[in-house]
């Protein structure tokens, strides 16, 4: 009996650093990061959220130079979030709609610093700005009602769009909000203002430090089961992106990324459009937990995760880490 060897040996490939480099399938660059920037009131305020160690809140000259180092490390866009006081947070989250309002302002104060070297990418919903934490107008039964909703989040988008946005990210799942934005848009002459929808967002137990971050977790009453989705649905997904794309989305978010790396691919697969992950807070908070516990290298994990939603088909990430790794990136 003769020893038969294998003709194909795949291990062949992986023999040297250049060899691995040439047969690497994907490739992560800084152009692929979207950097979340939360923002506070006051000068020269840096507030240390401590449930997203290593995450700040910064006020507007603060979110300047932010802005500053993104383009240093060619980052091609930041998202905002605003951490509204409390005394401007009401039942109808009417703030949101202040053309002076924490959000508008860091979006011109980017402007000012940056011009056109920056996108800027702006959450629409209205839990930074309500005294429920809800994303959205509430019933006297607390249920988030949806039309009436929409009609908030049309006025907005363009109030986002009129202070200088360049995206508009609609993040609270009513139905029929990406139609109802775009039409507004192109009705207002924001012809080039794009839209990527928060298409699949799910209900998710990964958004905690988010809330601590914009100040909604303490108020939040209830959950968000009823507008954002179950996290055992496929289907559903497809459904959502297919109707936001039909109403005008220029690209999709899948949200949270990590535990639904199958929805990025299905969609992808499906639909052939530019598809964006969300690292949201808790899967940041999970990553640097386990590094700080000994658990593996910080900057491995890190890297290791983002190429996943690369090779899962994302055209891009919006993660906490990215100034991190647009740095090892550039070695
Ligand atoms: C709310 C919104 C949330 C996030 C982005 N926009 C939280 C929520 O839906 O309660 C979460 C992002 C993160 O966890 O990093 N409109």
């Amino acid at each position: 009996m003769t020893q038969s060897y294998p003709a194909t040996r795949l291990r062949r490939s992986r023999a040297t650093a250049w060899s691995r480099a040439m047969h690497r399938e994907n490739t992560l660059t800084p152009d692929n990061l979207i950097w979340p920037l939360f923002v506070t009131e006051g000068d020269g305020v840096e507030e240390p959220i401590a449930s997203l160690p290593g995450v700040s809140r910064w006020s507007l000259d603060g979110i300047a130079a932010r802005a500053r180092e993104a383009v240093d490390l060619g980052i091609p866009c930041l998202a905002l979030f605003p951490n509204t006081q409390a005394e401007r947070r009401s039942d109808d989250g009417a703030e949101a709609l202040n053309p002076d309002n924490l959000m508008c302002r860091a979006i011109r104060a980017i402007r000012d610093s940056c011009g056109d070297q920056i996108g800027i990418l702006t959450d629409v919903a209205l839990d930074p700005y309500t005294v429920h934490g809800q994303d959205g107008l509430m019933d006297n039964d607390g249920y988030v009602m949806n039309d009436a909703t929409v009609e908030v989040l049309v006025k907005q988008s363009l109030n986002q769009a009129l202070a200088g946005a360049d995206i508009i990210a609609p993040s609270d799942m009513m139905d029929g909000r990406i139609g109802a934005i775009r039409d507004a848009l192109e009705a207002e002459g924001h012809h080039n203002v794009q839209i990527m929808s928060y298409a699949a967002k799910y209900a998710s137990a990964f958004y905690g430090p988010f809330r601590d971050a914009v100040g909604s977790r303490g108020l939040l009453k209830g959950d968000k089961k009823n507008y954002q989705m179950d996290p055992a649905n496929v289907e559903e997904a497809l459904r959502e992106v297919a109707l936001d794309l039909s109403e005008g989305a220029d690209s999709v978010m899948v949200k949270p990324g990590l535990p639904y790396l199958d929805i990025i691919t299905r969609v992808k697969q499906r639909f052939e459009v530019p598809v964006f992950a969300y690292q949201v807070s808790g899967e940041y908070a999970m990553i640097e937990a386990a590094a700080a516990a000994g658990a593996g290298d910080r900057e491995a994990l890190v890297m290791e995760t983002l190429m996943a939603f690369k090779r899962a088909g994302c055209s891009g990430i919006l993660t906490y880490h990215a100034p991190l790794a647009a740095r090892l990136l550039h070695g």
